[in-house]
């Protein structure tokens, strides 16, 4: 049952507000950086693996749950079952919601100065230029933490302006731009002299690299990536519409997520192999690789690497932005419908919230390296626990929920949308969900918590 003020999006609608949460800086940030931590090619396989064999089925399972619960996470969760316990899932998914979106504005701020330095080129220069200029930044005491607190403002006037206006629109015109821009910098990036390494370094496994962390870090990248285990997915569904193919959309999503971090990939590790810089470079990667192929690849028109330079951080700033709406949609639209409060009161309680982590965070990265906890920085501590620990406990129990608790006749309805889709399908989906799921994401703790 619909409740009657909650806007449907459209078919295309459906498949862009939810890639355009999938992509984002987790395809152009996170997943270079993880690759090129992880030795390449093998964690890649590990990566596509983790996305066909759980991150799809596990889509569907939450686009399930919204659809018919149409409503915010926690509900959707709790009106499902007889045991209103379910909903904790719920909850704990606007709770990862909100710490990723706390760490994810900090980088999308990092986006923002870059865009704005773009305008007077002053982020183009030599490699050893480049690497001093992120780092001055980052570790600047104040502007990180100002760039931040500005994308959750952005953030928050487009949620308060309801779903459908902000969400709907942001995204029908990025997905295709970006796609244009980013095949335009690949090409520039593998015609650089000493790019050839790269491309081994991405395409050559190495599967003596591959650990028990590897397993775990290509799975939260796979999760990350897809927004699985935030209920966010479950957030976005409560729009669908019911002739909505789940699967289909599902699968979608996570081709249009796979092909864009490829991308990235491609676009990032030939120009690091150019210029020199060590792909297990951490979180500044992409910003310490990209501008050298802005300026090298692009000198012999003059201007033309500061134009693709600015066009690239503006799209990619849009590309952080339908990612950091969807984030803050799933808490806003939970706190606007369980507190009662209106949604603008609602925003507002996640912006501050967030902000302060958001804070926090930035300021970890080196103005206040004391900001740490288990030895990471608050930064890499919340990117951490929610990669690696909360996005596939979120999953494991919605796995759980929907392949056990929730009644099969919904499950088949939603899923078949009454019977158009193959009952093979179905039953295949079911198996995974049930079983491959659940077990595939305990395996893969136990071995990292080296229970066997
Ligand atoms: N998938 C987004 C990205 O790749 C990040 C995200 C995670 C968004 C979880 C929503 C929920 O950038």
């Amino acid at each position: 049952m619909k409740t009657s003020n909650r806007a449907n999006f459209s078919k295309l609608g459906v498949i862009l507000a939810t890639a355009g949460s999938a992509v984002g800086l987790g395809n152009v940030w996170r997943f270079p950086y993880m690759t090129g931590h992880n030795g390449g090619a093998a964690f890649i396989l590990l990566y596509i693996g983790c996305v066909l064999i759980l991150g799809i089925p596990g889509m569907v399972a939450e686009f399930v749950v919204g659809r018919h619960g149409a409503s915010n996470a926690f509900r959707s969760y709790a009106s499902l079952s007889r045991s209103k316990g379910w909903g904790a899932v719920g909850v704990l998914g606007v709770i990862t919601a909100m710490i990723i979106l706390g760490f994810y504005a900090v980088v999308a701020g990092w986006c923002l100065q870059y865009l704005f330095a773009s305008f007077s080129g002053s982020v183009l220069g030599d490699p050893d230029y480049v690497a001093d200029y992120f780092k001055t930044f980052s570790t600047h005491p104040v502007k990180p933490a100002l760039w931040a607190l500005a994308f959750i403002a952005v953030t928050h006037v487009v949620v308060t302006r309801g779903v459908k206006g902000g969400v709907e629109r942001a995204s029908n015109l990025l997905m295709p731009t970006l796609l244009v821009l980013l095949v335009g910098i690949v090409v520039a990036s593998c015609l650089l002299p000493g790019a050839g390494k790269g491309i081994e370094f991405l395409f050559k496994p190495d599967f003596s690299a591959i650990t028990s962390s590897t397993i775990l870090e290509a799975l939260g990248q796979a999760f990350f990536s897809l927004s699985l285990g935030t209920a966010c997915l479950c957030t976005y569904a409560s729009y669908f519409d019911r002739k909505t193919d789940l699967m289909k959309s599902a699968t979608q999503v996570a081709l249009i997520d796979c092909v864009i971090a490829i991308l990235a990939g491609l676009m990032i590790f030939p120009a690091a192999a150019a210029v020199g810089v060590n792909p297990d470079s951490g979180s500044s990667l992409v910003f310490i690789t990209l501008p050298n192929v802005f300026q090298q690849a692009f000198s012999g028109i003059p201007m033309l690497g500061n134009v693709v330079a600015l066009m690239f951080y503006a799209l990619l700033s849009m590309a952080a932005l339908t990612s950091t709406i969807s984030l803050h949609e799933i808490a806003t639209v939970f706190f606007h419908e369980e507190l009662h409060l209106s949604r603008r009161a609602a925003a507002t309680i996640v912006s501050a919230i967030c902000g302060v982590f958001a804070v926090v965070c930035a300021l970890s990265v080196g103005a206040v390296p004391g900001l740490r906890l288990f030895g990471l920085s608050a930064m890499d501590f919340g990117d951490t626990l929610t990669s690696q620990y909360l996005l596939p406990i979120g999953s494991f129990f919605t796995c759980l929920f929907v392949g056990w608790v929730v009644p099969k006749g919904v499950v088949f309805d939603e899923l078949t949308n009454g019977g158009t889709v193959s009952l093979r399908i179905y039953r295949l989906w079911l198996f995974a969900v049930r079983v491959v799921c659940p077990i595939a994401i305990l395996l893969i703790f136990g071995h990292q918590l080296q229970l066997f």
